[in-house]
């Protein structure tokens, strides 16, 4: 059922005008950003944020800074007229839909040349090839764009090993949005749990004056955590990645049942997902807080996983809150 439709706002001047106005009346503002494609995730979030804040604002906006050039920036899947539509359907709806055009575009009135999703990245030619992998689509077109926000020691393990420029283009880009729409709540998915907690400490870190609050992980029927990747698996793919979700399953119920040795716990998934024909990027159990890799479980950790299946890369997460 079609419901309210909400604001599109794509300069970020008119954005902040917007958010100030709001506030002078007295109104707090949640803020769901999204790389767009939305699904049943990121739905659950603006619920979440409703229970939080008078007004919502959703971005939708896929951040060329947090991409390198080697990865699928240009291939990351966008339907905006649908997810509009998937917006109008929420109940409460949506107040403004941030949609900028090129959050690292400084020229005033002159174009870049970048794309909303920057899909020319791959085929810019301005990077030197050696440094491809360490550099983001930002800098390999010259945009000039270098100041960057890092969380030293959260960024560096799990996904921030094999995407190296990912955690310091996400924080960079919550600091625009943060600053540009002045938000009293955010709102992420656990999903990306690492993101959520470097979200989290940069925010204690940086004095921002807003809320940050993660949400639970939303699965398909069949279990399989929801992702705007998932429309890239073929059907037989898809039914070889429950072996995630089935193996943090058997791994969870193992420990809750006395088995605390991490890396027996942690080859229960290795195999189970190697032998359904995916490929471990990582699998690690980490302190919740610190993210810190633990060999025996005796306080809540969370057991996080990335694997690929076919050229998909899939991650997912489960809290184990045992403890000693
Ligand atoms: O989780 C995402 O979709 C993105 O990393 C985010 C937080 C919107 C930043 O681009």
């Amino acid at each position: 059922m079609a419901g309210k439709e909400p604001e599109i706002i794509t300069d970020k001047n008119q954005m902040r005008k917007w958010s100030r106005a709001m506030r002078s009346q007295g109104k707090t503002i949640g803020l769901v950003p999204t790389m767009g494609y939305l699904h049943e995730g990121h739905i659950s979030l603006i619920k979440e944020a409703h229970k939080r804040t008078n007004l919502i604002v959703v971005s939708v906006y896929v951040n060329p800074g947090q991409f390198s050039p080697t990865e699928d920036l240009s291939t990351y899947p966008s339907d905006f007229h649908g997810d509009i539509q998937k917006l109008m359907a929420v109940p409460g709806g949506v107040d403004v839909v941030f949609h900028p055009h090129n959050l690292y575009d400084y020229a005033e009135g002159k174009p870049t040349g970048i794309n909303n999703n920057g899909s020319n990245c791959e085929n810019s030619g301005v990077g030197e090839p050696e440094r491809k992998g360490v550099v983001s689509c930002v800098e390999e077109r010259g945009l000039g764009h270098e100041t960057w926000v890092r969380v030293e020691r959260l960024e560096k393990g799990m996904c921030g090993k094999s995407r190296p420029v990912f955690f310091r283009g996400v924080a960079t880009v919550v600091t625009k949005l943060f600053n540009i729409v002045e938000p009293d709540v955010a709102m992420f998915g656990k999903k990306d749990y690492q993101q959520w907690r470097i979200i989290q400490r940069m925010v204690r870190d940086l004095d921002f004056s807003i809320e940050v609050i993660g949400s639970d992980i939303v699965r398909d029927g069949d279990g399989l955590a929801m992702s705007s990747r998932n429309v890239h698996l073929s059907l037989e793919q898809r039914e070889k990645a429950l072996s995630i979700n089935r193996s943090l399953s058997g791994a969870k119920s193992a420990a809750e049942n006395g088995q605390v040795n991490c890396r027996e716990l942690r080859n229960l998934v290795i195999q189970a997902v190697n032998s359904a024909g995916g490929r471990i990027d990582y699998a690690e159990i980490v302190d919740q807080e610190t993210l810190e890799a633990v060999e025996e479980i005796q306080s809540p950790v969370v057991f996080c996983i990335a694997a690929w299946f076919g050229k998909v890369r899939l991650i997912d997460n489960l809290e184990i809150n045992i403890s000693k």
